[in-house]
């Protein structure tokens, strides 16, 4: 297929985007940091089901990032993930440069409560979401898309998306994409190639504690001890643990009756953190 066309800058994005609109067609945007891989390349086709033309937006966020992360480190492959695109096909790609979504004397963040604040990412990472919202909310508000996706994967993130493009009144539908996993159940993420070989093979645990503790609670066993059974697996695998939690699926609260569970976790390997998610 075609290569997609890059774009830099926020007046050339709205001509394409324009334009398209003038013809009569939907547009769908997925936002990324690159690196792309299966997990990427499925939110791509998700976007397709909804929209005649895509745009995967390209762009490490620095504001996402504490001071002690894997911002400078985090993997950049633009080349590689154009050749991703052009095979799945994408009309264009949207690669600004920091400045661009940055300018000299931006002073603005998104404040954010609600899922946000729920206990889970937010504890170990207090910047990441004020980060993600605020990058998350320019880009929606550069490309004006109709619909715009994003990985269950991030789960606290798709939560939060969804919370302020609600909140924004921002005119665009969240629609969330499935997660990809390995054949061992590993969810696919950039960061997996930080793992060892020896991490790797440890690191389907997460998704296996997860299906355990999920049929543990079929079987009648009480959260609180689904989490202690499920908790103490993971550290005995060798994760050092930020959480297991069982969730309740729409504002990350406490599990309600009526409305579905989600159980979330997030562990370190070594240097590498994973989180992962399922329905329970
Ligand atoms: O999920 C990601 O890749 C990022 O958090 C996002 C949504 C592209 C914002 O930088």
């Amino acid at each position: 297929m075609a290569r997609p066309q890059v774009v830099r800058t926020v007046a050339d994005l709205r001509t394409l985007v324009a334009g398209w609109r003038a013809e009569g067609l939907r547009v769908g945007l997925v936002p990324t940091m690159g690196a792309l891989h299966a997990g990427h390349v499925s939110l791509v086709e998700t976007a397709r089901r909804s929209a005649d033309r895509v745009i995967v937006s390209i762009f490490v966020n620095p504001t996402q990032f504490a001071p002690n992360e894997d911002f400078a480190k985090y993997p950049r492959t633009f080349q590689y993930d154009l050749d991703v695109l052009s095979e799945v096909g994408t009309e264009a790609v949207y690669a600004p440069e920091v400045p661009t979504m940055y300018p000299p004397g931006a002073a603005t963040t998104v404040s954010l409560t609600g899922p946000a604040t729920a206990g889970l990412e937010d504890v170990s990472r207090p910047f990441h979401f004020p980060g993600v919202a605020t990058i998350v909310a320019k880009l929606l508000i550069q490309a004006g898309p109709d619909v715009a996706v994003f990985g269950e994967k991030d789960f606290q993130q798709l939560a939060v998306i969804r919370r302020m493009a609600a909140d924004l009144d921002l005119p665009v539908e969240i629609i969330g994409g499935a997660t990809v996993r390995d054949a061992d159940g590993l969810a696919l993420s950039s960061r997996n190639r930080y793992l060892s070989a020896e991490e790797r093979t440890t690191a389907p645990v997460l998704h296996r504690t997860m299906l355990g503790v999920a049929k543990a609670l079929g079987d009648g066993l009480s959260p609180a001890e689904a989490l202690a059974e499920g908790r103490a697996a993971i550290t005995a695998a060798g994760f050092d643990l930020d959480y297991l939690e069982l969730r309740a699926a729409d504002d990350l609260g406490d599990p309600r009756p009526g409305v579905p569970w989600r159980l979330l976790v997030a562990a370190r390997l070594g240097a590498t953190r994973l989180i992962d998610n399922i329905a329970v």
